[in-house]
């Protein structure tokens, strides 16, 4: 996807790539799509993309980031606020870990964009109410797939394709979509999968209410060593 705007003459010329974007998500999720929903979908985020691009003193590089965070945060209740403040947490955490700025920018894009494959995912599963039949929850699990071959399509995120792809892998190998065990998951999914965990347990959601400090930390340090890598959750219990 290439964005061109001459500042001057606010002229804009967008090759979005966004057939291309539908064609991977028609191919990866064959059910459970409604086709129509996402090409709107897509097609006005990506006019206020442009516009916000236009209007604002723009970063080139930025606008694909910009545009499929705007896709997520429409389609999933996870926010703007959940991806700063994981960016905040991970680049600590690996900070503590002494890992190099290259995989500490690295974090902060997988925490704004590990769910990013959910824009695959139809509504009627991401947002129901009630708990998911196991075919609906075999659909929800496509999406680390999913991101993982949107984040392969672009140049300046392939880099972090693999790390979505094993995001929800767990320590003991019992996660999907592969069953990866131990330090066969990537580093920077390990991190993430504590810190999402975490987040995601000390917000509300639809169906429950968020947990307190102490108790999210509980559950985290409860699951070290089987969902978690033990040495994460010991930085991390350290930081929080
Ligand atoms: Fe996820
Ligand atoms: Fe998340």
């Amino acid at each position: 996807m290439t964005f061109h705007i001459s500042n001057r003459r606010k002229i804009i010329t967008v090759d979005a790539g966004i057939s291309e974007l539908q064609n991977i998500l028609k191919d990866i999720s064959k059910e459970e799509i409604d086709y129509n929903s996402i090409k709107e979908e897509i097609l006005r985020v990506h006019e206020a993309t442009v516009r916000y691009e236009a209007g604002a003193a723009y970063n080139c590089k930025n606008s694909t980031e910009h545009f499929l965070k705007a896709l997520l945060y429409q389609k999933d209740q996870e926010t703007k606020e959940h991806a700063e403040r994981m960016t905040v947490i991970s680049r600590n955490i690996g900070a503590k870990m002494n890992l190099n700025e290259d995989i500490l920018d690295s974090l902060a894009l997988l925490s704004a964009l590990h769910d990013i494959g959910k824009i695959g995912i139809s509504d009627r599963i991401l947002k129901k109410p009630g708990k998911l039949t196991e075919q609906e929850w075999n659909v929800m699990k496509k999406h680390p797939e999913i991101g993982y071959r949107l984040a392969q399509y672009y140049n300046e995120f392939s880099h972090i394709a693999e790390y979505i792809l094993y995001h929800h892998e767990r320590w003991d190998g019992k996660g999907y979509p592969i069953g990866l065990k131990g330090e066969q998951i990537p580093l920077a999914s390990r991190i993430i999968a504590v810190v999402d965990a975490y987040d995601a347990m000390t917000s509300d959601r639809v169906y429950r209410k968020a947990l307190k400090k102490e108790e999210a930390i509980d559950e985290v340090l409860r699951n070290a060593g089987t969902q978690f890598d033990k040495e994460i959750v010991t930085i991390f219990v350290d930081l929080i």
